[in-house]
């Protein structure tokens, strides 16, 4: 995948999307939906890898067959709204391992400080795919990136639900090696850093917080 952005413009993602964008979608809803518009998601973020084949019976006949190749994928999730993400994305790759990062705004310097951070073994034998659902300014998302690379991980990809334009060129200018992978990239950032016209914040919307 060498392209750094593409949005996945499925008839069934666009929808999802806009019944999830809805300021009338209870928790519920915008759960499932998120849930379901995951799994279309990681269909396209795993588009491309490599594969290789082993021997198998089948009821009829010997035959090599394609299966992935290599280390299980990593998945990292962004807290706390990566964890939507996540659990549709596991429901389609069952078999990853999983690695979180957590990150908070320092209120004085406004830069992201690390409370948590837990990945897989071997980052740099995987293919690591680091998700968010929004990708507002890009500052947690380029400093989750960051300590993955400090981490071992070389080749990484990321996915997101929503992208502003600011958000997709702060990503190109700081780690332009990784592809982005979204169903949307929004008309702006407001002055409070949310994309409008977005979805509102998406972790609130998916835990019922306010
Ligand atoms: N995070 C959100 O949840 N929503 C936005 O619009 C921006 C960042």
């Amino acid at each position: 995948m060498n392209d750094h952005l593409t949005i996945v413009t499925h008839p069934l993602v666009q929808h999802k999307l806009t019944l999830m964008r809805k300021v009338s979608a209870s928790t519920a809803e915008f759960r499932q939906l998120l849930r379901e518009i995951s799994q279309l998601l990681a269909y396209e973020v795993t588009r491309g890898l490599e594969m290789t084949t082993e021997t198998i019976e089948t009821p009829m006949q010997t035959m090599q067959a394609p299966v992935l190749a290599g280390k299980k994928l990593a998945l990292i999730s962004i807290l706390r709204a990566g964890n939507g993400l996540l659990d549709g994305v596991l429901e389609l790759i069952p078999s990853a391992r999983v690695g979180f990062v957590g990150l908070y705004r320092d209120e004085v310097t406004l830069e992201p400080v690390q409370y948590y951070f837990k990945a897989p073994d071997a980052l740099g034998d995987r293919l690591v795919i680091a998700v968010d659902p929004m990708l507002a300014t890009g500052n947690s998302s380029v400093a989750a990136l960051d300590l993955l690379k400090k981490a071992g991980a070389t080749n990484i990809r990321f996915l997101c639900l929503l992208a502003s334009p600011e958000g997709v060129a702060r990503m190109k200018e700081a780690h332009p090696d990784v592809p982005i992978i979204t169903a949307s990239v929004d008309e702006k950032l407001d002055d409070k850093g949310y994309i409008v016209p977005g979805l509102g914040d998406a972790g609130d919307r998916m835990f019922g917080t306010k």
